[in-house]
């Protein structure tokens, strides 16, 4: 699974970010961290760059991409912010908030990249390089997850290596990532609208806005419909060893991704148990997720028993990746 690429790996420092922004430039592949998860870049007004993307990436060109910019002036020039699109901006940029809104008559990204629609989503990251990468290069930046499509998101560049060498050109190494679970997508209609739960909580964006978001349809969140957030496959976040969820107890041959304090019946069956956060932090949590659902991945179980997480706070996000990585893959 590798399309004969070779994949430069370089530590974050100046000449790491000189090398990412030269790569997008001629149409290159850039894997680099944000605060929520590694992102996989390209030049978000470069079709072929993007075509490349989506291939590398194994995923559906119907699924649009974020655009992310350096500051909300950049996002100014492709979208079009209303009075909530703006006070959402200013409260949360940069930051892990990704905005769906409509496009601006001269937007310069590609539409290969938002798949056709009117629509695009952007988000200011609040990652140190990622922002150093975006200035030196100096446009919008396209980036996905940097992980294969429906495959658990990376948080560290070593993630990013196991899923996508040979097929990209450049990894940037910025260590762990401070969030661990994506960006949250309002989508700023007329009732904005929850898109995906993510790394800024439901209420304190409800707080600036004033009013509580609405929910997607029921059915925008499937394989086959036209949902709204067409990102949000049933399927996705999927590690390839069954995912059963609230388990009460760990059957022989299970390992546990465990949270909080408390204790489940047949702990001492289970082949290793894993703490996303022992003293129920869902911060915590929320950073240790997808790499601990990646190392219990590797451990050959029958299932991996996930023990219930609170609701609250980042526990929607948290909650919403860990039912995806349950529906299992095509
Ligand atoms: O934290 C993040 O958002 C990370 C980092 C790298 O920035 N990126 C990320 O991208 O999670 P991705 O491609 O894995 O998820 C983007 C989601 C998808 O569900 C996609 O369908 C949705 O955003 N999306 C993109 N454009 C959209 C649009 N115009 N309308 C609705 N949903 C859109
Ligand atoms: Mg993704």
């Amino acid at each position: 699974m590798n399309v004969g690429l070779k994949t430069q790996i370089l530590p974050a420092g100046e000449a790491a970010v000189a090398a990412a922004a030269r790569s997008l430039a001629t149409g290159g592949l850039v894997a680099f961290p944000t605060e929520t998860v590694y992102g996989l870049g390209a030049d978000a007004t470069n079709a072929k760059a993007i075509a490349r993307l989506y291939q590398a990436k194994g995923r559906p060109s119907f699924n649009p991409l974020i655009a992310h910019v350096r500051d909300f002036e950049a996002g100014m020039r492709i979208a079009r912010f209303d009075a909530q699109a703006i006070a959402l901006a200013k409260a949360f940029w940069p930051g892990p908030l990704t905005l769906v809104l409509p496009k601006a008559r001269d937007c310069a990204v590609a539409d290969l990249a938002t798949a056709g629609l009117e629509t695009i989503a952007i988000r200011v990251p609040a990652h140190p390089l990622a922002r150093e990468i975006l200035r030196a290069f100096g446009g919008p930046v396209v980036a996905p997850s940097a992980n294969l499509s429906g495959h658990v998101s990376p948080t560290t560049a070593s993630h990013v290596q196991s899923d996508l060498a040979g097929r990209i050109d450049l990894i940037i190494d910025g260590g762990a990532v401070e969030v661990g679970v994506e960006s949250t997508i309002v989508g700023c209609f007329d009732a904005p609208m929850l898109l995906r739960p993510g790394g800024v909580p439901r209420g304190e964006i409800e707080r600036v806005l004033g009013r509580s978001l609405a929910q997607p349809p029921e059915d925008a969140d499937n394989d086959t419909g036209q949902p709204l957030a067409p990102g949000m496959l049933a399927s996705h976040y999927a590690p390839r060893t069954p995912v059963r969820l609230n388990a009460g107890g760990v059957e022989a041959g299970e390992v546990l991704l465990a949270f909080g304090s408390g204790n489940v019946a047949g702990v001492d069956a289970a082949t290793i148990v894993m703490n996303l956060s022992p003293r129920g932090d869902l911060a915590e949590a929320a950073a240790n997720l997808f790499g601990y659902l990646r190392a219990l991945d590797t451990r050959g179980s029958s299932a991996i028993a996930v023990m219930p997480v609170p609701q609250d706070g980042l526990g929607e996000a948290i909650n919403d990746r860990l039912r995806r990585a349950a529906v299992g893959r095509e």
